[in-house]
């Protein structure tokens, strides 16, 4: 496993991490709620395969994502950093205090790696925000603070505010979207701050199976993702077939390609969820090559040329998108 270093302290993160948004969630559309076992078995596996970083949030499955994660890690918490994310809505100063807590509580340990906003809240004040998170570091309740979702003014500004320190901004990084590369990861590589990337593989696309002969069926939280409609599935394929070509100059799939191309830059991590244990080996085995420049170069410029549509979800409903 390659690692990353976060923060002052260098804290060692490893570059594949594990997103837990599936677990407890029946959005995901894989039948009923994700299936606890799986959850706990995928977590294990991934520990035992080098994984330290686990993202989890107080708002994934209602806090039943947390439960799950902290029964996976009760016996290896020392193996583990757990990342954790305040709801938006819960960014007040007390709130913010009190989501803590309950994701201590929930989670089953006495202190949060890493405690992420989840996304800012325009309407409430982020020096109070900040001033909770500072006390909370002080308090020894979390290690380290992380932002979600800043574009580079709200980071600053919470740059000037904290007495600690920001060490993440976890933001939608893969190679169906390369918006964070114009500014984002520019700032964050002059200023230390590391990009976790979250739905690295574009909630499933760039693993190259579904195509416009081979649609996502199960819908839930993807339903309303862009990506999947139709028209941008058929867009997609220079990108998914250039994967596959690249994928097989290193026996390697199109998902591995993919994950690979985001961590071949030191400043970024990768947090792919996985829904079964096939999945995540395939997920971590991305952290175990390195692509070459042009290489990245390649699918770099292919990936620019892929400009998905926006279609209004009413017009895709009624089927008028194609
Ligand atoms: N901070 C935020 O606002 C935010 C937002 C979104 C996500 N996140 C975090 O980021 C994590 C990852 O993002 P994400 O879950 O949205 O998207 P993702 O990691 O890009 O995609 C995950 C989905 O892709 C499919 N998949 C994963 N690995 C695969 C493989 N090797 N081969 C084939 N299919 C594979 C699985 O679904 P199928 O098999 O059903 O296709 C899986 O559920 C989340 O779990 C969460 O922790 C954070």
């Amino acid at each position: 496993m390659k690692f990353v270093e976060l923060g002052k302290n260098k804290e060692k993160v490893s570059a594949i991490g594990l997103g837990t948004w599936q677990f407890g969630t029946k959005g995901w559309g894989y039948g009923k709620e994700f299936d606890k076992i799986t959850a706990i078995n995928i977590t294990n596996l991934a520990i035992d395969n080098g994984v330290n970083l686990l993202d989890t949030a107080e708002l994934y499955g209602d806090g039943i994502s947390e439960k799950i994660v902290g029964e996976a890690i009760k016996d290896r918490r020392d193996e583990v950093f757990i990342a954790t994310k305040v709801a938006p809505y819960n960014t007040g100063y007390r709130s913010l205090k009190k989501s803590c807590e309950r994701s201590l509580n929930k989670l089953g340990i006495k202190t949060i790696d890493l405690y992420q906003i989840h996304w800012p809240n325009p309407l409430l004040s982020t020096r109070r925000t900040i001033k909770a998170m500072d006390e909370l570091v002080d308090e020894g309740k979390i290690r380290y603070i992380g932002v979600s979702n800043f574009s580079i003014g709200r980071l600053k500004k919470a740059q000037e505010l904290t007495k600690h320190e920001i060490v993440s901004n976890q933001v939608s990084y893969s190679l169906a979207n390369l918006k964070v590369e114009e500014k984002l990861l520019p700032f964050s590589k002059e200023s230390g701050v590391k990009i976790i990337a979250y739905s690295p593989l574009a909630q499933g696309l760039l693993t190259g199976k579904y195509t416009p002969e081979t649609p996502l069926k199960t819908g839930g939280v993807r339903r309303i993702n862009n990506l999947f409609r139709p028209r941008n599935l058929k867009k997609a394929m220079p990108l998914i077939n250039k994967l596959k070509e690249v994928g097989e100059k290193y026996n390697r799939t199109a998902a591995q390609v993919s994950l690979n191309f985001l961590i071949s830059d030191d400043s970024v991590i990768a947090i792919p969820g996985a829904k079964n244990e096939t999945q995540l080996m395939s997920n971590i085995g991305a952290a175990d090559f390195e692509l070459e420049r042009n290489d990245i170069d390649e699918l770099r410029k292919v990936a620019e040329q892929f400009e998905p549509t926006k279609i209004g979800s009413l017009q895709w409903i009624a089927g008028i998108q194609s």
